[in-house]
């Protein structure tokens, strides 16, 4: 399939960072995020060869160009200079549902806040652009990162999911969680964000092209 040139689509905007599509240059720090043992501890995926990051990167390339699109992979950059800081993926289902996962940070951009921003902009891409009615993420039992950035967008917890993803031949339990659209829209992220956009001088954001 023919992949675009030019500058990779802008998925959403917010104070500090942008999602966008991957392009090829990405892959050294995907890489470096997927080939990670301390980062993928966490994650239902196994550590990544240099070779299945590179046929993920191309694989989530031409999901890009699929229409309709199911599936968004995509890197969070600092909207100052470009600079690729972690990754997240959302795919698209029936109920107009989504599913969140993938979420992960370059470690030296863990604990800054960043993954607070990234995912209110997930929510804004599912939500506003995407118009879907609920997203679910899962995480393990103990990543209290994730369930109080999840709990701060208004999610619900719906419980636990026993022998949910197999990682080095051992079943482990994760939480789902649940984010309805009215949820996500009374929750204090949302406002959070819209706090700092307001600090920044910055106007609610528009729809942005390409989804
Ligand atoms: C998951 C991840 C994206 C979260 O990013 P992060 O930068 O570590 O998260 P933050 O520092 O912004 O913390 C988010 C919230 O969790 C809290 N938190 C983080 N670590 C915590 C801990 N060990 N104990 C208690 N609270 C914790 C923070 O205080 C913050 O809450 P607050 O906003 O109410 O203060 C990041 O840790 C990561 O990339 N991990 C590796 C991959 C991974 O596990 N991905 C998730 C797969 S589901």
């Amino acid at each position: 399939m023919h992949m675009m040139a030019g500058p990779p689509t802008v998925l959403r905007e917010g104070p500090t960072l942008r999602l966008r599509d991957l392009v090829a240059s990405d892959l050294e720090t995907l890489t470096r995020i997927w080939g990670d043992p301390a980062v993928m501890a966490d994650m239902s995926s196994e550590v990544r060869t240099a070779q299945e990051c590179a046929a993920l990167l191309d694989q989530a390339r031409r999901d890009a160009q699929e229409r309709p699109r199911r599936s968004y992979r995509m890197v969070a950059v600092r909207r100052r200079d470009d600079v690729v800081i972690g990754t997240t993926a959302v795919d698209l289902e029936r109920h107009r549902s989504a599913f969140s996962h993938s979420t992960s940070l370059l470690p030296e951009y863990q604990l800054t806040g960043a993954a607070v921003e990234g995912f209110a902009l997930v929510c804004e891409l599912v939500f506003e652009s995407l118009n879907r009615h609920r997203l679910t993420l899962t995480c393990t039992v103990d990543n209290t990162a994730v369930e109080r950035i999840a709990l701060a967008a208004g999610a619900t917890l719906v419980g636990t999911i026993p022998e949910y993803a197999c990682k080095n031949g051992n079943w482990r339990d994760d939480k789902l969680f649940s984010l309805v659209d009215h949820q996500w829209r009374d929750s204090r992220l949302l406002k959070l964000v819209e706090r700092q956009r307001r600090a920044r001088g910055q106007r609610p954001p528009l729809a942005l092209a390409g989804t």
